[in-house]
């Protein structure tokens, strides 16, 4: 029996398909809108592989619409207002339309004629971004990774490059014991995974103390910088973080900017979450400094709406972003001048082929307005203050510290409960087992906290209050 390779390719099968497609994700938006349902599906690891073996049948399944009810059922619910955990977004639905759309036209772009419109929508969004960012739109350049641990690895590749009086990508880094990078204690661990996967070592990076308020300490940072240079040790770099992933802490980014050019090291700011407060005249002014750094990244899933993966880098001397990967890769590549090819946006990127990235992020700030995302990070970092003042309001909680946006720590600590730590670690359990929220939980300074961002519009007040009653009402039962 012959098999008909066209079938699947019919537009009115298609259209069909994807309508009911559609539907479903709508009628599920109705659901979780009303939070109803989970949050989190209950099921462990070991139930989510027999609910999923691999019994592909020869032959067609037909309509996907039952499969894809079962995907949804079993997804955790970011759409759901009660979903507060990790720094992952609820996708506007036309920025995850958008994408479903550029998967289907699927012009990812490793080079311009691979994928024209992704292209420009990628520059048109980098050089909007570093205009809001401060950076010299003559000079400035950047374009989309796939997250922000490659965004950093190629900020650093490229911090690399700059630090090193050799061609270290064509000869290799000759002393790594010799070369460093300062981060706060607070960053990312991608940065110090970076520096691993770049042939410095994870030694090679030097944590710099945070304050009370987890943020960079500048004075220790000076001492750093002293003693790397009475050392005789190049650094490469210095990473600030706006915000921190644990508690959202931004960096004296400034002071730091300062240090970088009195020492004149590269400067670096992993904006992976904060970094979209530039879209906001409100916010931007806490982020003063950050014009001054080398190269910038900004997660668009995170504090922009869109779905995985879509990470900014940005870089002040755009002309720095083709030193990150100084090879030729000449069959791809033409002209001796790489400035003048910058449509062809892999000789910038890890990646080879990327999937269109900046579509969902242009197409969503032309359909929803810049105001819109301006509006939405103003009203998501003022609803974490408003959350801190409420946590200290209420007997017995505690804050880790006082949070500068939406991500808030925080726990509940009564007399009578002599093991706050295991305390807080066991309702964190008993909540997500019952699917009334997702929160997470992080040690911080020896002490376990829960941890919320609130990343979602639909959440209210009401949500966080309620979540406060139900941890206290736990301590209640014993
Ligand atoms: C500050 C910071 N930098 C980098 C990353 C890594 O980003 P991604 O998960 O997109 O790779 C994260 C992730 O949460 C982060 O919080």
């Amino acid at each position: 029996m012959s098999t008909d390779l066209t079938q699947p390719f019919d537009a009115a099968e298609f259209r069909n398909h994807a309508h009911r497609a559609v539907d479903l994700l709508a009628e599920h938006l109705e659901r979780v809108n009303r939070r109803e349902g989970p949050v989190l599906p209950p099921w462990t690891p070991e139930q989510s592989l027999q609910r999923w073996p691999a019994d592909f049948g020869a032959a067609p399944a037909g309509d996907p619409s039952a499969f894809l009810a079962q995907v949804i059922e079993s997804s955790n619910h970011l759409h759901h207002p009660r979903y507060i955990g990790h720094q992952c977004t609820s996708p506007l639905p036309m920025s995850a339309m958008l994408d479903f759309a550029g998967a289907f036209l699927n012009n990812g772009s490793a080079v311009y004629e691979m994928g024209p419109h992704s292209t420009a929508m990628e520059r048109a969004v980098a050089q909007w971004f570093a205009g809001r960012i401060g950076y010299d739109a003559a000079h400035s350049d950047g374009f989309f990774t796939h997250g922000g641990s490659a965004g950093n690895l190629t900020a650093l590749l490229a911090a690399r490059q700059s630090g090193t009086p050799y061609d270290v990508w064509e000869e290799g880094v000759k002393d790594a014991s010799n070369l460093c990078v300062m981060s706060p204690d607070t960053t990312h661990y991608s940065v110090r995974r970076s520096a691993q996967v770049i042939g410095l070592g994870g030694r090679s990076v030097i944590p710099i103390a945070t304050d009370e308020k987890f943020r960079m300490r500048v004075g220790e940072l000076a001492k750093a910088l002293k003693n790397a240079k009475s050392e005789g040790k190049s650094i490469l770099a210095v990473v600030a973080s706006a915000g921190s992933t644990a508690t959202g802490a931004i960096d004296p980014l400034d002071a730091v900017a300062d240090l970088c050019a009195e020492y004149g090291v590269w400067f670096h700011v992993d904006g992976a979450h904060s970094g979209a407060m530039v879209v906001s005249d409100k916010l931007r002014p806490r982020l003063k400094g950050i014009e001054r750094a080398d190269s910038t990244i900004i997660d668009a899933h995170k504090m922009m709406l869109m779905p995985a993966l879509a990470t900014l880098v940005i870089f002040k001397e755009g002309r720095r972003s083709f030193e990150t990967f100084s090879q030729q890769a000449n069959y791809l590549f033409a002209g001796a001048d790489p400035t003048e090819t910058w449509f062809d946006m892999a000789q910038r990127t890890l990646e080879c082929t990327k999937r269109s990235l900046g579509l969902q992020v242009y197409g969503s700030l032309k359909a929803h307005g810049t105001d819109y995302f301006a509006a939405y990070i103003e009203r998501m970092f003022e609803m974490g203050e408003a959350f801190g003042k409420m946590v200290t309001a209420r007997p017995h909680w505690e804050l880790a510290t006082e949070p500068e946006g939406n991500i808030v720590c925080f726990r509940y600590a009564p007399p009578a409960i002599l093991d706050a730590n295991a305390f807080n670690a066991k309702v964190r359990e008993a909540i997500i087992k019952e699917g009334s929220y997702y929160i997470v939980k992080t040690v911080l300074r020896g002490k376990t906290y829960l941890r919320v961002t609130i990343i979602n519009p639909r959440t209210e007040m009401k949500d966080l209050e309620e979540l406060l009653a139900r941890v206290e009402a736990e301590a209640i039962k014993g």
